[in-house]
């Protein structure tokens, strides 16, 4: 199988394993990228057994509601059942570096609020120690060379994202070359520096359920 279909395996293993959590009233967390992306197309297929999503961005947003799934505020929702979103990286204890795609702090909120985070990856994202993948971290613009500097004091080589805008009107700095060994006080120290918005480690709400699409088929952490 090539990577597009690993993630496509992946997507249809999460339409089933929601199928068990929603209700008609049921909104659903919905991620952000190209894995999110196959599962919201799945999604459509099953949109009259739940009510509808919080999206983690602009673009799920508009994705869903070309399917005719409706999009709600956060703020108007009491509960969100389940969040399902990808990720860049994932460790054995279910931590992640998310934010490749630049909706890292909107993931972050929705999966707070969920009541369980299903993550959705192919294999290649599967690892021992977090830190190959470039750790993104939105900040405020007027912060950025604060944040750079803060982030090579901690051992990462800091590359600004030029030109890319996040739906909040912020700037992503991809810090280069960290060990991740510790990735909970790594990602409380780096949300300590003024002017960070988030950043991609998703350690204090890790996931709750890694769903992996492998060449022998998807395989469940949890
Ligand atoms: C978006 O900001 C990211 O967190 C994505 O969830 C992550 O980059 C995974 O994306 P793909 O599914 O496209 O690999």
């Amino acid at each position: 199988m090539t990577q597009d279909e690993l993630k496509h395996q992946v997507a249809l293993a999460a339409i089933d394993y929601i199928k068990t959590l929603i209700k008609p009233d049921s909104i659903i967390g919905v991620g952000t990228g190209s894995t999110a992306n196959l599962f919201i197309d799945e999604l459509a297929a099953v949109k009259d057994k739940f009510q509808g999503a919080v999206a983690s961005s602009d673009a799920s947003a508009e994705r869903l509601k070309g399917h005719g799934i409706e999009v709600f505020d956060l703020n108007s929702v009491d509960e969100i059942v389940v969040y399902v979103d990808g990720a860049d990286e994932a460790n054995k204890s279910l931590c992640l570096i998310k934010g490749g795609g630049a909706a890292l702090t909107q993931e972050k909120i929705v999966a707070q609020v969920a009541k369980q985070f299903v993550c959705i990856a192919d294999e290649s994202k599967a690892v021992e120690i977090l830190g190959a993948f470039p750790l993104p971290v939105e900040v405020i613009p007027m912060a950025r060379a604060l944040v750079g500097r803060e982030m090579v004091k901690l051992g990462g080589d800091p590359v600004w994202r030029e030109g890319v805008v996040t739906d909040n009107g912020n700037q992503i700095i991809d810090v280069h070359g960290l060990k991740i060994t510790n990735p909970e006080d790594l990602e409380a120290k780096i949300n300590m520096i003024p002017g960070v918005v988030t950043n991609g480690l998703f350690a204090h709400r890790a996931a709750d359920v890694l769903l992996l699409s492998t060449q022998e088929g998807v395989k469940t952490y949890s």
